[in-house]
């Protein structure tokens, strides 16, 4: 199994992974709606691309919303135009389905849309999808990848639109996947009596680091498909350090096969600018909340994990205020709905270990 640096596309390319991989087959096939969740670089969107790769399909990043502090509809539909376009090449006559929407028009393999009043609705679009679909008599998969970023999506009910889908085209199944779990259903509201998604099921899928024992074989094996020899040392350590995420992983066999040896300092190297691209990702967030109280919160839980009075008493020594229970519990849910902590029993701990390991030393 070689080592890839961008997410994989193909089944025969995926290391493990099968049973998530059947359990996605399984509900594109059955379910309206899907969503995949899991920490950063753990595999999410190869595990997507991979098991719908026989499937006709509408993939749509918004990973880039990510800096942004709200988005607007328009925003939306630009990323939705280049993913209809890319959905062209599958077959022309998806063009005369979609030129009866209004506010868009099919100019050879390019769609282009309305802008202001007369821009298309999401719900016309997806009707002309699901039209497509059953003319075929296939399913049509709409994948969002990344989706909690819409819910800073303004002036424009995209749930309504989805939630109509989801009771009335049955040609198209929705996937979703979130590496922000607790947003994705703040942004799916299916628990919130008042939202149009209410009561409706969605299957989940999770997927987990691997294994210690499946992260080391994942290294054996490719630097053996490389011809590069390691020793155990080598292996155990890199796998202690970045821990079962299959992203940091491949990072450090692309590094390694790079220079040609395996060298214990390459670990290292990796560990430390992994912390860079987790630090500038977790300042983002910073910016986008407007507090820094949540790096103090962060380097309180630190490498061993702390309790609530723990926190409570770190953050208010650190400033040098009174913190009250009510701000504290919407940080911390803030940090746990956007992946960055998580409690297991009393116990407040950071579960990326490349967070974890640089969470004293965050400066945003
Ligand atoms: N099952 C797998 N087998 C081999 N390589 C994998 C597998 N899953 C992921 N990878 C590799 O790990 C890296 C991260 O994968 P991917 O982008 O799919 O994860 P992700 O969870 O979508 O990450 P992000 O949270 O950044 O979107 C990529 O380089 C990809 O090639
Ligand atoms: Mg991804």
């Amino acid at each position: 199994m070689p080592f890839f640096d961008r997410p994989v596309e193909k089944p025969e390319e995926l290391f493990d992974r099968e049973k998530e991989f059947e359990s996605l087959k399984r509900a594109v096939d059955r379910y309206a709606m899907t969503i995949v969740v899991g920490f950063r670089r753990v595999g999410k969107t190869s595990l997507i691309k991979a098991a719908t790769i026989d499937m006709p399909r509408i993939y749509v990043d918004v990973r880039k919303f990510e800096v942004l502090q709200y988005i607007t509809y328009d925003m939306f539909l630009d990323e939705l135009r280049k993913s209809l376009s890319n959905f062209l090449s599958f077959d022309k006559r998806i063009a005369e389905y979609l030129n009866v929407v209004k506010g868009l028009k099919v100019f050879g393999i390019e769609v282009e849309l309305s802008q202001g009043r007369s821009r298309p609705l999401f719900t016309s679009i997806l009707e002309s999808l699901d039209r497509w679909a059953r003319d075929r008599g296939v399913k049509l998969v709409f994948i969002i990848d990344e989706a909690q970023e819409l819910i800073k999506l303004k002036g424009y009910s995209i749930i309504q639109a989805i939630a109509y889908a989801y009771d009335n085209l049955r040609n198209i199944t929705f996937l979703f996947a979130g590496s922000k779990i607790g947003l994705l259903y703040r942004f799916l509201k299916i628990h919130d009596p008042s939202s149009p998604l209410y009561g409706r099921y969605i299957e989940r899928i999770e997927l987990k680091p691997l294994t210690r024992e499946k992260a080391i074989e994942f290294l054996r094996k490719g630097f053996e498909e490389h011809r590069i020899k390691v020793d155990e040392v080598f292996l155990e350590t890199a796998v202690q350090k970045l821990g079962g995420i299959i992203g940091w992983l491949s990072y450090l066999g692309l590094k390694t096969l790079n220079r040609g040896e395996t060298n214990l300092r390459i670990i290292d190297e990796v560990v430390e600018e992994a912390s860079k691209i987790v630090i500038n990702e977790f300042c983002n967030f910073i910016n986008a909340m407007g507090s820094k109280r949540y790096i103090e919160i962060v380097r309180a839980v630190s490498s061993e994990g702390a309790t609530w009075s723990q926190i409570k008493r770190y953050l208010e020594l650190r400033l040098g205020v009174k913190i009250y229970d009510s701000e504290l519990s919407r940080l911390l849910k803030n940090l746990i709905d956007n992946g960055y902590i998580e409690k297991t029993n009393e116990l407040y701990t950071i579960p990326d270990p490349i967070l974890k390991y640089s969470s004293k030393s965050i400066k945003c």
